[in-house]
């Protein structure tokens, strides 16, 4: 397990074990590569992100996965992986968060992006993504990293 803090200084703690902290988090990120490129999203309020959300009622996590990357991207689901859960401790409670993988192999135009404004294709992530506004919170501490290292060791 990895315990380290977040952007705001919130502990986080991140395992690539199978739920470690909750069979049934309310929350999921989704790291998305389409035809050799990052999918990322743009969400309106915090910048650039992997697509992801609040899992609804009567809903499981996967499902919400792969609805918050339609909803966000227009992107269809070719494969997808559970990687690993988070759990962060904020100050205003505590969430928790499932990571999937995913291979997207179509983007098809919506209608709406919801509170994104749709799909952003990036060859490569930047390295100093910590450093820059126009990117997200939830991009700016360790999940991202050793998610990534996760990937290529599994890969
Ligand atoms: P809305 O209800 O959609 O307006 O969002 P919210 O920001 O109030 O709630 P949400 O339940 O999504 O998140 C609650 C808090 O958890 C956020 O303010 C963050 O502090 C924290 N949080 C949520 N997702 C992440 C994440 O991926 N990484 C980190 N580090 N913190 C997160």
């Amino acid at each position: 397990m990895y315990i380290f803090r977040d952007f705001y200084q919130n502990e986080v703690k991140l395992s690539f074990n199978d739920h470690p902290f909750s069979k049934d988090p309310k929350h999921v990120l989704v790291i998305c590569t389409h035809k050799n490129k990052w999918l990322l999203t743009k969400h309106k309020d915090r910048g650039l992100e992997f697509p992801g959300g609040k899992v609804e009622e009567n809903e499981g996590a996967r499902d919400a996965a792969i609805r918050e990357v339609r909803e966000e991207t227009g992107g269809v689901i070719d494969s997808i992986r559970y990687i690993g859960q988070y759990v962060v401790a904020g100050k205003g409670g505590t969430i928790v968060k499932n990571v999937y993988a995913a291979e997207i192999n179509a983007l098809l135009p919506q209608t709406t992006y919801y509170e994104t404004d749709g799909p952003i294709l990036l060859d490569v992530l930047p390295g100093d993504i910590k450093y820059r506004k126009s990117y997200s919170f939830i991009m700016k501490d360790d999940v991202l990293k050793y998610c990534l290292d996760y990937l290529k060791k599994i890969k």
